[in-house]
């Protein structure tokens, strides 16, 4: 039996990932600890909580003192998924982004040293490469040069990362995706916004002229690619994962607009991101012949399932925007406080 931490369990792809390891593992444990912040939601747990090998942990990674006696407990592996992952909040603060996605790893790395931990998975983003052209794909050897605050802190995360594989040995893994969707995807980043502002009846707000690229990749496609890696990754590598699915963001708008049952006048075009990366591709390449690979999810099918998640969960979205989600874990456990937590 494995014991595996999982850290920003509670958000997006973190809850995703917990969903998809107690599926495919019999013999997994999961600590799933979470700070819980407005992006942390423990309703994207729920089904999970009645399951003996899942146990959630509520805690801030830089606060060693809460996050020490989960790492007493002899894990085996830890995939950190636990960040400030907004590009337009870092722009209108960075403090949080340099606090957790940076000092916040730094915690989780001495942690991770003084207790031996087997497998150190530190989840990163392609956004660390900065912008291309109209051409070309980020490799792993793509040099470092993120535009946004929140970029630069998950980049100088990626940085620590590498300094403790090459001054401690500490067994690390990176990994850098492309843009994800799916189900449990809060509701500030593109798809989820976007369809969730058309079925209350709102427009949709796209930035400059609408023809920014990303490689979009279904967030399931992404944990079997962090499992992979996890599993049969060589300590110290960094692989990349993409979607192989460029899309500028007019289409993804078109996509929805068309399927919600709405044109173009739903569109509302509004002042661009600062420093907004024009174009972003990925060279899958090595994480394809190294591990076998690859995205499975077509995303035209993709996102139309996602559209229909989102209809079909109007109750996980709606407390969301309503802010009624934030107090589902004071009504569970009570106010604050840590639970769980194995001495
Ligand atoms: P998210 O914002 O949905 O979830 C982040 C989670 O981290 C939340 O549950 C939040 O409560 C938790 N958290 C924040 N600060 C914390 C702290 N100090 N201590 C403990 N928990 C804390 O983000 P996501 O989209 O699920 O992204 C997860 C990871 O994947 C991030 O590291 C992000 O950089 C990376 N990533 C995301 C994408 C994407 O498209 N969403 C693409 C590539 C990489
Ligand atoms: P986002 O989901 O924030 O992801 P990221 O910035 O990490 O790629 O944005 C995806 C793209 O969509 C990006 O080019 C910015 C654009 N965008 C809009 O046009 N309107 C919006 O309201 C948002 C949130 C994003």
């Amino acid at each position: 039996m494995s014991k595996i931490l999982v850290t920003g369990a509670a958000g997006f792809i973190g809850s995703n990932f917990v969903r998809y390891l107690l599926r495919e593992r019999p013999d997994v444990r999961v600590i799933a600890l979470d700070a819980l912040t407005y992006a942390g939601n423990l309703e994207s747990l729920s089904d999970c909580s009645c399951d003996p090998r899942f146990r959630f942990v509520r805690g801030d990674i830089c606060d060693a003192g809460v996050v020490a006696p989960v790492f007493r407990e002899h894990l085996d592996a830890v995939v950190n998924f636990a960040a400030e992952s907004h590009v337009d909040r870092s722009i209108m603060g960075a403090q949080e982004f340099v606090r957790t996605n940076f000092v916040g790893v730094q915690v989780l790395l001495d942690l991770a040293r003084e207790h031996a931990v087997g497998r150190f998975l530190q989840v990163s983003t392609d956004e660390v490469y900065g912008s291309l052209g109209p051409t070309g794909k980020f490799t792993e050897n793509t040099p470092i040069a993120p535009s946004s605050p929140y970029s630069a802190s998950k980049a100088a995360a990626d940085l620590l990362v590498h300094a403790y594989r090459t001054t401690f040995g500490l067994p690390t893994l990176i990994t850098r995706c492309s843009n994800n969707y799916g189900p449990f995807q809060f509701p500030e980043k593109l798809i989820p916004l976007f369809v969730t502002n058309l079925l209350a009846g709102q427009k949709v707000p796209l930035y400059g002229d609408g023809l920014n690229v990303r490689d979009w990749i279904h967030v399931q496609d992404h944990c079997e690619a962090i499992l992979a890696v996890l599993d049969r990754g060589k300590p110290g590598g960094v692989y990349n994962i993409g979607g192989e699915s460029e899309l500028p963001n007019i289409e993804i708008a078109r996509r929805i607009l068309h399927y919600l049952g709405h044109d173009d006048s739903m569109i509302e075009y509004v002042k661009d991101r600062p420093g907004h990366d024009r174009r972003y591709a990925m060279d899958i390449t090595r994480i394809g012949d190294d591990l076998g690979w690859q995205p499975r999810i077509d995303s035209q099918e993709g996102i139309i399932e996602t559209i229909d998640w989102y209809v079909a969960n109007e109750n996980w979205w709606r407390r969301i925007k309503t802010g009624e989600y934030l107090t589902y874990y004071d009504k569970q456990y009570g106010p604050g406080g840590v639970v769980g937590v194995e001495e």
